[in-house]
């Protein structure tokens, strides 16, 4: 089916640039083959040229891959979202999930020497500390402990913590997350943790620790996220680079 005259708008290499997209991005397989050069020249009314021209392009974002003799193949596409910096809700939301949380406690406390240190700030300097059981359509995911400079955010306690802590952040205080540094390990449930997950003591689990930096550079958050090692797993691309 040719998609010329689907909008006179566009021009035929437009048109030709948003098929292939489609193709690659939805229609094909990882491994299958494009249509050649000369089908896409003949369905398009352009030159040979122009679509080899669309084909690089593809080519240099590894949408796909050419075979000499053989073709273009569509590429296995990249898991790129679990590499991006996310919230909670918005992890969640890709994985085609509903987020929630429910409120343990949120507190004002000093920051202590560890959590003082990531932050930048005193180990005197007060801090929110809020706890919460992340939820996945309503199931138990995670226990998250969050702690954010009370400067930064004064305040913070007042507002509704059950929603997402970053639109919280972004919303009220003009804090917007870009980046973290973050440390994946493996660990177990203790009693507590597994009573608050509705797991069982000494399953196995995934601490994500994290510090969240805003678009100026700040520490904004130190927090340490405990997943449920049954209904999370962290997923990244990766590929040889030399
Ligand atoms: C992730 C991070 C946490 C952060 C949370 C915010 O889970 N590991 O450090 O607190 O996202 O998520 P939300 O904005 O949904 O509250």
């Amino acid at each position: 089916m040719s998609t010329i005259g689907a909008d006179q708008r566009l021009t035929k290499t437009d048109q030709l640039r948003e098929h292939l997209s489609t193709l690659v991005g939805e229609r094909l397989c990882p491994g299958d083959r494009l249509p050649t050069e000369r089908e896409l020249a003949d369905e398009f009314g352009v030159s040979r040229l122009t679509v080899r021209r669309a084909l690089d392009r593809l080519e240099s974002e590894r949408l796909v891959y050419r075979v000499q003799g053989a073709g273009t193949f569509a590429s296995r596409r990249p898991i790129t979202k679990t590499i991006e910096f996310t919230s909670f809700s918005e992890d969640m939301r890709s994985r085609g999930l509903s987020p929630g949380s429910r409120l343990l406690d949120a507190v004002e406390t000093p920051a202590g020497a560890r959590i003082g240190y990531a932050l930048a700030i005193s180990p005197a300097d007060p801090v929110f500390r809020v706890r919460r059981v992340r939820t996945a359509d309503d199931a138990p995911m995670c226990l998250e402990t969050s702690h954010v400079p009370l400067a930064l955010a004064p305040g913070l306690l007042d507002l509704p913590l059950e929603g997402s802590l970053y639109s919280l952040l972004e919303t009220r205080f003009r804090i917007r997350l870009v980046r973290a540094d973050q440390v994946i390990r493996a660990t177990v449930l203790d009693p507590e943790e597994a009573e608050l997950l509705q797991a069982m003591p000494l399953s196995p689990a995934l601490l994500v620790e994290r510090t969240a930096y805003d678009q100026r550079g700040r520490a904004v958050e130190v927090a340490k996220s405990l997943y449920r090692g049954d209904r999370y797993s962290y997923e990244i691309a990766i590929e040889r680079t030399s």
